[in-house]
């Protein structure tokens, strides 16, 4: 059987970027847009501690890795611990007077301590179907730059720069699971990683979703207006979560690898053109 794995030819380098997120401080930065700017914090705020857990989840089988996967598992490692740091940056300019940042920074803490009390499996397969959602929105980010109009070139640079990275290491994590797991049957790897996926879909649709809506009632919303509103936000208009259904079902194929879907060329052209910020974003 050939064992799929992350492409010869893709890097996982780490880029030591600090960004320049000072405006994000005047409140709606996605264009002045109250529900996409709460779904992107809601995002933003389970990043720290989500990605200190995918970093944790990996350090537990690297040991004996060799070659290119432990070469990768280092770039994986030190690229999240930058995404790390940047998205505590941009948290930290959210008004924590208005918004309740500390109480869904607890909730993240709360969720990312269950992840890891059940143990370095749990973990593991916690983090690749979590980055089989980052790729994917990576994806939906690709294909609808427009997402981005209105946003300042510096936060824009930010989220572009995250989703090229996620797409870079996608496989990552995923190929340290099929070495950890390489003594599993077939099935045993397919039944777990679905059962993996269908919990975690509805626990990050559902997490994401709260703590957005959680962000908007600070802006006026009503409880039930706020979530009607980032329901709509990720489901239809524009759909961050459903533009990706065709990624997002892939996982369920038996013999799946992220990197089925090759867009190695995405990647290439989001390098060349990443030092050069988006001009003309009407800002
Ligand atoms: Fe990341
Ligand atoms: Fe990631």
């Amino acid at each position: 059987m050939t064992v799929k794995s992350t492409p010869a030819d893709i890097q996982v380098p780490a880029r030591d970027i600090r960004f320049d997120l000072a405006i994000a401080k005047n409140g709606h930065w996605l264009g002045g847009d109250p529900v996409g700017t709460a779904v992107f914090n809601a995002l933003s705020l389970t990043f720290p501690e989500g990605e200190r857990m995918f970093m944790d989840a990996v350090k537990n089988y690297r040991k004996d890795l060799t070659g290119k996967l432990a070469e990768d598992v280092r770039g994986f490692i030190a690229q999240e611990a930058i995404h790390s740091r940047e998205h505590h940056q941009l948290n930290l300019l959210v008004d924590r007077e208005r918004y309740p940042v500390s109480e869904i920074e607890a909730l993240v803490k709360v969720r990312t301590d269950e992840a890891r009390s059940r143990g370095p499996m749990a973990m593991l397969m916690a983090t690749i179907a979590l980055e089989h959602f980052t790729a994917m929105m990576a994806d939906v980010h690709a294909d609808n730059v427009s997402l981005f109009d209105g946003v300042s070139p510096e936060l824009e640079r930010l989220w572009r720069w995250h989703a090229m990275e996620e797409t870079e290491h996608k496989g990552v994590a995923f190929d340290v699971f099929m070495h950890a797991t390489r003594h599993w049957s077939p099935l045993r790897r397919y039944a777990r990683r679905v059962i993996a996926m269908a919990l975690i879909t509805y626990m990050f649709t559902a997490n994401i979703t709260t703590y957005a809506a959680r962000l908007l009632e600070a802006d006026g919303y009503s409880p039930k207006a706020a979530r009607k509103a980032v329901k709509n936000y990720v489901w239809r208009n524009p759909g961050i979560f459903s533009k990706g259904w065709r990624t997002y079902f892939s996982w369920y194929r038996p013999g799946f690898h992220p990197w089925d879907h090759d867009n190695r060329a995405l990647i290439a052209r989001w390098k060349e053109d990443f030092m050069t910020p988006k001009a003309a974003t009407g800002a």
